[in-house]
């Protein structure tokens, strides 16, 4: 278990690293700046990867709200100043419409320091309100990923792709966004986005904050289409443990990719 410590100058260094104006590899640090690098530089370095990344913020029964819908207080105040670190570091956010239409999310960065990421929705029948959150115009670019010809207020770009029996492959939507200059990205979710991504094998790595809490019932963060039958067959990430306040983040690293970006600590 390691606890992390950001520092603003741990902060700052992952920022400028983020730029690719320093490394995560020179200086003297304290064992939490380094669990803190080793936590954040995968997101961060652009040396290597860039990664796409996945988070779920669940209880300790790995529920991600009740079972009437209330996600409002799975992560407490450091589970949600960790999602804002991670927005502050990627390219672009991504999430599908369920979560943008339930949740009414920003995307942005409020809790920290750091850029805003670029927000994408997957909204294949164009569902999504233009007036939504998400969507609101703030600098930041908005994509949504549609099939349909719904129209959309100026400002918000549309990238238009293929579905198959309703839904479009992982691998083209990343395409599609890494010609437009977004490589680096946070699947935010909900768990049928975030599923589709590890169906896929594009999902380098996730983290999950698990909050101190017991729902007892409710979704679950993860769905994958078709479960390994047999246990032996199931996925079994690389996984190492860290204590930021309250919560616990267990990153999962997923491929190699993932492998090749962490961040080595003893
Ligand atoms: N605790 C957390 O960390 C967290 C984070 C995010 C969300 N959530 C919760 O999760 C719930 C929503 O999650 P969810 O799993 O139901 O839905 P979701 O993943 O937010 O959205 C799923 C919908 O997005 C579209 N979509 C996503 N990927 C697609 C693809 N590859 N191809 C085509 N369409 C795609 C589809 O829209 P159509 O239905 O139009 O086909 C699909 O039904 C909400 O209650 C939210 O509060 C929790």
């Amino acid at each position: 278990m390691h606890l992390v410590e950001v520092t603003e100058e741990i902060w700052r260094r992952l920022l400028m690293v983020r730029e690719g104006k320093s490394c995560l590899c020179c200086g003297d640090f304290s064992e939490g700046q380094q669990a803190a690098l080793a936590l954040y530089g995968p997101l961060s370095r652009r040396d290597v990867g860039p990664l796409i990344t996945g988070q779920i913020g669940q209880s300790l029964d790995g529920r991600i709200a009740t079972t009437n819908g209330d996600v409002g207080k799975v992560s407490g105040p450091d589970g949600i100043l960790h999602l804002h670190r991670m927005r502050a570091l990627v390219d672009a956010v991504l999430i599908g419409v369920k979560t943008a239409l339930h949740d009414s999310p920003q995307l942005t960065v409020r809790h920290c320091e750091g850029p805003n990421p670029a927000r994408v929705v997957i909204d294949i029948r164009g569902r999504l309100p233009n007036d939504s959150p998400v969507l609101a115009d703030d600098g930041s670019r908005r994509i949504i990923i549609q099939t349909d010809n719904t129209a959309r207020t100026a400002g918000i770009e549309v990238i238009r792709l293929p579905a198959t029996n309703g839904a479009i492959a992982p691998s083209a939507i990343t395409e599609a966004l890494r010609s437009e200059g977004l490589s680096s990205l946070l699947v935010e979710g909900g768990s049928f986005t975030i599923s589709k991504f590890i169906e896929a094998g594009l999902l380098d790595l996730l983290h999950l904050a698990l909050a101190p809490v017991l729902i007892g019932n409710g979704p679950a963060g993860l769905n994958l289409s078709q479960p390994d039958a047999q246990l032996e067959m199931a996925i079994r990430p690389e996984t190492r443990a860290f204590t930021l306040g309250s919560e616990l983040i267990l990153e999962c690293g997923l491929t190699k990719a993932a492998s090749a970006s962490a961040i080595p600590l003893h």
